[in-house]
């Protein structure tokens, strides 16, 4: 590694998001990139193999919630900023199993601060003003908007609907607390829907798009009526480094790409790109594949972000429409089999035994 570049951590950088920033961060050649993951069953070292032996990348397998190991790394690696993505990530998992969620993305959000403070006030002067913790948040915790009206700013009420979105509704409190308590300098980013490359097959898009493939259904919660505002990774990815460098201490920015969708057209879009780039053998479209199944509990019917705060002051804007952005993502399933039929082999069938019609 090269020690004179600025030190990034970037906890759960072996993750979906995580791993699309390790990728920025380290391709502009500005930082060195120490990535801090657990490794669960969302982690996988697979998503970094273009940053196998580059000087300025390191990989740490650790629990954020191990205060002692997570303050060694800070030390060892002269840390100058702490990027903080490690977390429990799926809803459906959080309905099944909440615990994990408040270990994970509440305890161990705390532990990582306790080691982050005593990290920062070790620093001298000038390495304290340019340190930040930048803590990865999501739309989520404001809850579940009307499908026809509202939209999230900054200012919004959280009003967190799931275990998942109140874990990390807590999580956000707790950043905003040791920066008003302790003084650290903070800075906080609430993101729409992410899709891309690299994402685990449990979620909607990958996972419709490795079922459709596979002459599987394709299962959509109740209506498809609900709306997600979608994102391509690649622009979150360049839009964390723009609050992390450009982002005022103590504030939030809303990213989001302005493309919302009802999970129904996602999914008809999805099966028309495949439809034109796979045709199944049977002749038929991809559609007929689509099953309606039990609806998620207590499932928010509409998220939509305004980035208006982020585009002002960051300067930044998405490059993927949600259009081109999915076509790259089928695109990149239908030639990176190498990547998810492994995690579906393995991890997780897609199947979903146990979810559907189960509440
Ligand atoms: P992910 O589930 O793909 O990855 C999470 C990563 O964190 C994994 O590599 C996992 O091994 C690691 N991890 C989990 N527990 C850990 C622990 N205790 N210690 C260290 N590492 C641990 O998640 P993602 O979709 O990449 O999301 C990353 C972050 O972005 C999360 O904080 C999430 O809340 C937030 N976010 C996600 C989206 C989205 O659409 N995916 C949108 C907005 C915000
Ligand atoms: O809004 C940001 C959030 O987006 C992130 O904070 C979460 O980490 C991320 O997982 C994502 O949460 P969602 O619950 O919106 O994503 P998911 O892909 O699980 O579901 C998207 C929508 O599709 C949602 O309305 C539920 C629906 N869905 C999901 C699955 C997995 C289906 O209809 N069928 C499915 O099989």
């Amino acid at each position: 590694m090269k020690k004179d570049l600025p030190t990034v951590l970037v906890t759960g950088g072996a993750g979906f998001i995580g791993s699309a920033v390790c990728r920025h961060l380290v391709s502009t050649g500005a930082y060195r990139v120490v990535n801090l993951d657990k490794l669960t069953y969302a982690g996988n070292l697979s998503s970094l193999r273009d940053l196998d032996g580059h000087p300025n990348y390191a990989f740490y397998k650790a629990d954020i919630c191990d205060t002692d190991k997570v303050s060694e790394i800070l030390a060892a690696e002269k840390v100058g900023r702490i990027m903080h993505l490690a977390a429990e990530s799926h809803v459906d998992r959080s309905i099944d199993g909440p615990m994990a969620f408040v270990t994970t993305n509440v305890v161990g959000t705390a532990s990582l601060l306790s080691a982050a403070l005593a990290h920062w006030r070790s620093l001298g002067f000038a390495e304290q003003e340019s340190f930040r913790f930048h803590h990865v948040s999501t739309d989520e915790v404001f809850g579940d908007l009307p499908f026809d009206s509202g939209v999230f700013t900054e200012e919004s009420p959280y009003k967190p609907s799931s275990p998942y979105s109140a874990s990390k509704a807590a999580s956000d409190h707790f950043v905003r607390a040791w920066h008003e308590t302790y003084g650290m300098p903070v800075v906080l980013s609430n993101c729409s829907n992410n899709y891309g490359p690299y994402h685990f097959p449990e979620k909607l898009i990958p996972l419709v798009i490795a079922n459709a493939l596979d002459e599987r259904q394709l299962p959509v919660y109740g209506k498809g009526a609900n709306v997600r505002d979608w994102l391509f990774v690649e622009d979150h990815a360049r839009a964390l480094e723009a609050v992390m460098t450009r982002g005022q201490v103590g504030e939030s920015y809303n990213i989001g790409g302005r493309a919302e969708r009802t999970n129904l057209e996602v999914v008809e879009t999805i099966c028309a790109l495949l439809d034109a780039r796979r045709p199944r053998s049977n002749g038929k479209s991809h559609l007929d594949l689509i099953a309606y199944v039990t609806d998620r509990p207590g499932h928010d019917r509409r998220y939509a972000i305004d980035p208006t705060k982020s585009e002002r002051e960051l300067g930044w804007r998405p490059q993927e429409t949600f259009e081109t952005g999915l076509g790259r993502t089928v695109d990149w399933y239908l030639e990176n089999g190498w990547w998810w039929r492994p995690i579906r082999e393995q991890r997780f069938d897609g199947t979903r035994q146990g979810l559907v019609g189960a509440r």
